[in-house]
């Protein structure tokens, strides 16, 4: 039985972040997985409603509900009880209103354990965020490429490529830290602009995404990084171990046994004692 380790606090967070230490951060959807990235160390996990491409095979984020996000956080946070822990608000279930933000934002930490929410989109979305965490849930915004609104933003690019663009990142970094954010995303924005988020940020944690070095972590979508989405592989991605041409090989050779015959080996199936065998032979030939 691999060792627990003691699970982050926010406090906890803040520390690593001002003693220079990087905090990591993946995406994760799955039990196993998650089992493996708590061995592994990983500081936050977030289950992002990117789940809908990586894991539901759609081309959009936007067809994840809410039932989807809890039933794949759930299965998360039993592979990885002591991982600090993201449920991502999937699209419209913060959009409509205050109150169905909340009520979404409570079935993560009620129904999901988790330790904080994610929700996507700056200055419009703030009256939400301030009203999560006045009902004691910690919050984290999304700015630059938020991929629910990829439409409006003419497609998964670089985001606050202007000064004004930027501009606009760099006021609403500062609107969603003042709603009570603790934590800000920034997802492919050039790394300059991350910089200046983060050289601004009071108490609020930047973290990036494809956005550059100069933020408090990195957060990587995990599919991305272990070669397992095989629609296209982001810029931004570096794939730190090929696990889908493991697999990929993997299945190759079991087709190709099964096939040829060479597995099942006997050290692969159960016998039965000589004495048994032959009492069902002969309780077989009775019935005849
Ligand atoms: O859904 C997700 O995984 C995300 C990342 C793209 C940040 O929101």
């Amino acid at each position: 039985m691999a060792e627990q380790r003691k699970k982050l606090t926010i406090s906890g967070l803040f520390k690593k972040a001002a003693e220079g230490k990087p905090i990591t951060w993946l995406t994760c959807y799955d039990y196993p997985t998650a089992y493996m990235q708590e061995q592994a160390g990983v500081d936050m996990i977030l289950v992002g409603d990117s789940l809908g491409m990586t894991m539901l095979g759609y081309d959009s984020t936007l067809p994840v509900t809410m039932d989807d996000m809890i039933r794949h956080t759930s299965a998360v946070r039993r592979g990885a009880p002591n991982t600090w822990l993201i449920g991502d608000m999937p699209y419209m279930s913060y959009q409509p209103s205050v109150e169905t933000a909340i009520r979404n934002a409570g079935r993560f930490m009620a129904e999901a354990g988790c330790d904080a929410i994610k929700l996507e989109g700056g200055s419009a979305v703030c009256d939400r965020v301030r009203a999560i965490a006045d009902a004691g849930i910690p919050v984290i915004g999304h700015l630059g490429l938020t991929p629910q609104s990829a439409s409006a933003l003419g497609g998964f690019r670089l985001q606050g490529k202007t000064a004004e663009t930027a501009k606009k990142i760099i006021d609403d970094a500062k609107a969603l830290e003042q709603a009570g954010a603790f934590m800000i995303l920034l997802e492919m924005v050039p790394d300059r602009v991350c910089k200046l988020v983060t050289e601004r940020a009071e108490n609020c944690l930047i973290m990036s995404l494809g956005s550059g070095p100069h933020a408090h972590g990195q957060l990587l979508i995990y599919h991305d990084a272990f070669g397992l989405y095989p629609k296209f592989k982001p810029r931004m991605a570096k794939v730190f171990a090929d696990a889908g041409a493991v697999i990929r090989s993997g299945l190759e050779s079991y087709v190709k046994e099964v096939s040829e015959k060479t597995f099942p080996a006997p050290e692969n199936w159960f016998g039965m004692a000589d004495e048994e065998y032959n009492e069902l032979i002969e309780l077989l030939e009775e019935d005849q």
